[in-house]
């Protein structure tokens, strides 16, 4: 084994693995050995990231479902365990945003928010810790909160981002007496589908900034082409994925009596996005 499989033997899931930091976090993580569970809702890219990834060498599962529904979480994650006999890393890494201001906010947004980038992570963090202490793994946990945490004015998402760095600290603490030591990771903006909830003439200015002439429609996701064009193009302003599973990779490598609490990974330029 050379130092480039440092993660191998191991088992991952990665929340979002179908776009953006998810994807490329999976990426990385099966380039270092681990056998990787992929989840998302968008089997096409699932099955896509599966491919690089055995293509490179490495192992993957797809698990197309919805983490917001009652149970799938942990029956996703119970699957890793009985297919694999561990669990030694979880990526908590799905979330969305839509924004806009709480006045006029839709409830239906605010659930969906909540849902996602708070209830599943939270159940990700339970059914995590459960299967690591289970097969008695070196476990790491991984959340993935945002810089708009470091604002308190980010509105009904920055709340949603907020709740992930309490509840990372508070596991954190929890978890003092295991071997299982969690991480907080904040990006800035990151050339991603992230936007895809966004009026279209806010992703419209990056990619008429990076040169590009494309349609934008509202739930569009882009092609990693395309991303990685625009992650290229507008280096001070915005980071690549790659950027961001970089210090990932980082933090689960680490020997188990090194906690590398938070990170907070961000372009030169800080973006300042109304909420
Ligand atoms: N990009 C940024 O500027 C930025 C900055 C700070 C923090 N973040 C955080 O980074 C994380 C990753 O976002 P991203 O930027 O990589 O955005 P992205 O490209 O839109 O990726 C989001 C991922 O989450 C998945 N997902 C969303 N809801 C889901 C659900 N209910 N069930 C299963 N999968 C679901 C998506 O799956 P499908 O595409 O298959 O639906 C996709 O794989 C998020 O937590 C986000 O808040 C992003």
């Amino acid at each position: 084994m050379t130092d480039a499989h440092t993660l191998h033997g191991k088992t991952a899931i990665v929340t979002g693995a179908s776009s953006g930091i998810g994807r490329a976090t999976a990426e990385l993580l099966g380039q270092k050995g681990a056998h990787v569970y992929l989840v998302g809702r968008t089997q096409t890219a699932l099955d896509e990231v599966r491919n690089l990834i055995v293509k490179a060498g490495g192992t993957a599962s797809v698990a197309c479902v919805n983490i917001n529904e009652t149970g799938r979480i942990a029956s996703l994650v119970q699957r890793a365990l009985d297919e694999t006999t561990r669990l030694d890393i979880m990526v908590n890494n799905a979330g969305l945003e839509y924004p806009g201001s709480i006045i006029d906010g839709e409830a239906d947004q605010w659930r969906e928010m909540v849902d996602t980038n708070i209830l599943a992570l939270l159940s990700g963090c339970q059914a995590g810790v459960k299967a690591m202490r289970t097969c008695g793994a070196q476990g790491h946990i991984v959340n993935v909160s945002s810089v708009s945490a470091q604002r308190p004015n980010s509105g009904v998402y920055g709340a949603t981002k907020h709740a992930v760095n309490v509840i990372s600290s508070s596991l954190r603490d929890e978890l003092e007496d295991d071997d299982i030591r969690i991480t907080n990771v904040m990006p800035g903006a990151t050339s991603t589908n992230f936007a895809r909830n966004f009026p279209p003439a806010f992703a419209e200015q990056f990619i008429n900034a990076a040169g590009l002439d494309i349609p934008f429609t509202p739930g569009q996701r882009l092609p990693a082409e395309i991303l990685n064009t625009l992650a290229n193009n507008l280096k001070p302003m915005l980071c690549n994925p790659i950027d961001v599973a970089n210090a990932v990779i980082y933090a689960v490598s680490q020997p188990i009596n090194v906690n590398i609490a938070e990170i907070v990974v961000r372009p030169p330029r800080a973006m300042n996005v109304a909420h």
